[in-house]
């Protein structure tokens, strides 16, 4: 099993000390010089090893990493390379929810997860789990169960089975996933969802038990979106988060971290509030993990891509200069890494407003190509001393 420093170490690319990476040069390219755009960059692995996303936020004590769609990486070398030279952690988009992992009662569907997981062995990066509890990933034949102490006996079954799994694996778990709705108006601001409506408000407490009792070394996350930004409805997502978190840690259950979903809107404001919301928890001792980073431009009027993108990269930059300069803040993983698997294309994509035009939230475009954000990013990794 990998001390916490070794993970770090591991999920940096390499198991080496960072006094001993300066000596063998591997920090290269990442010093005081803030290299933004190279003179030319003809193919993305142009900006592998020392000018990479990995590299940077290497050296400032991050890993950035990506979420992705297993059997994408299963069938495509190009984006195989550029995950690992980018990438120092992956977490699976959708193959640990319920609904993928759990297709009847008495399977589990490990197999594509496993495959994740011997890819980032191979390439020495780091794995996250998610998610062992998310109201949107409730599979069908669990519904039809009417007894709610079979269900709950279940769930703890899930989340140990699981959790053993990975036992000793994986860096974190989000144990549980957007709990918290405030239009709902039930106590302490939880989501009315199948497990709350099953088993009470208490399952979330219940959930980091089981996981920690299976795997007692990995780092249980609470995630959740809606808490990035500088307006009333954030703020009221960030109080009740923090209230929850604070009574968790009161009756002694086993958080360890918090993660901040970081969907992004183009041309909204942040700053000071999720500033002051990664500090309370830092005040707890808990670490913050930037989880699924992209920015929707829906909202941008202009259709120029040269303007779409100055405008994108903007946003990346002014919410990391908030949330970076916290030493609480120990992963940045953007929810793909390139703009032709990105979910604001997708199938599931609800929210898009300008049908005629595909998004563009990510650091590469669709043919692997940087893009301003990528630029963005990895200034801002050199940009912010962490305290
Ligand atoms: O795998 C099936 C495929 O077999 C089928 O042919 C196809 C057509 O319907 O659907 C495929 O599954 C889709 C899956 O993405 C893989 O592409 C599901 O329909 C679709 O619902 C699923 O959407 C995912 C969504 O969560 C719901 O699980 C997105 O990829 C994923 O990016 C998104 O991720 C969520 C986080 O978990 C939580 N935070 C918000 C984030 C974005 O919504």
């Amino acid at each position: 099993m990998l001390s916490r420093r070794e993970f770090i170490a591991k999920g940096t690319g390499t198991v080496v000390t960072m006094a001993a990476a300066a000596g063998t040069g591997l920090l290269a390219g990442c010093g005081n010089n803030i290299e933004s755009h190279p003179p030319t960059v003809n193919s993305f692995h142009d900006l592998a090893g020392p000018r990479s996303l990995r590299a940077h936020a290497r050296r400032h004590g991050l890993v950035y990493g990506s979420a992705v769609v297993i059997p994408v990486v299963e069938k495509n070398t190009d984006f195989d390379s550029l995950l690992s030279e980018q990438c120092g952690i992956l977490v699976p988009s959708n193959e640990l929810k319920w609904v993928a992992l759990r297709p009847s009662r008495d399977e589990f569907n490990f197999g594509p997860p496993d495959s994740l997981y011997d890819f980032t062995q191979r390439n020495h990066m780091l794995m996250r789990g998610h998610t062992l509890c998310w109201h949107e990933s409730v599979p069908g034949w669990i519904r039809k169960i009417d007894n709610k102490d079979e269900i709950k006996q279940i769930f703890v079954d899930h989340i140990t089975n699981v959790c053993k799994h990975y036992a000793g694996k994986l860096q974190s778990w989000d144990v549980v996933n957007e709990a918290i709705d405030p239009a709902a108006k039930l106590p302490g601001g939880l989501r009315k969802s199948f497990w709350y409506d099953n088993l009470g408000p208490d399952y979330i407490d219940l959930a980091f038990h089981a996981a920690r009792a299976a795997d007692p070394n990995v780092k249980l996350t609470y995630n959740d979106y809606g808490v990035e930004g500088d307006n009333d409805g954030d703020a009221e997502k960030r109080r009740l988060i923090l209230e929850m978190v604070k009574g968790m840690k009161s009756r002694g259950v086993p958080i360890d971290a918090v993660g901040i979903q970081s969907h992004l809107n183009a041309g909204q404001k942040y700053g000071q509030g999720v500033a002051d919301y990664i500090e309370a928890f830092h005040q707890l001792g808990l670490e913050v993990y930037l989880t699924e980073l992209d920015v929707n431009d829906d909202a941008t009027v202009s259709n120029d891509v040269a303007e779409r993108d100055a405008i994108i990269a903007k946003t990346y930059t002014e919410f990391l200069g908030a949330a970076l300069p916290n030493p609480a803040v120990k992963l940045v993983l953007t929810w793909d890494i390139s703009d032709r698997f990105t979910w604001l294309n997708g199938i599931g994509s609800h929210r898009k407003k300008q049908p005629n035009r595909s998004q563009r939230p990510l650091p590469f475009d669709v043919d692997f190509k940087p893009k301003d954000c990528f630029y963005a990013l990895r200034d801002s990794f050199d940009r912010h001393k962490r305290a």
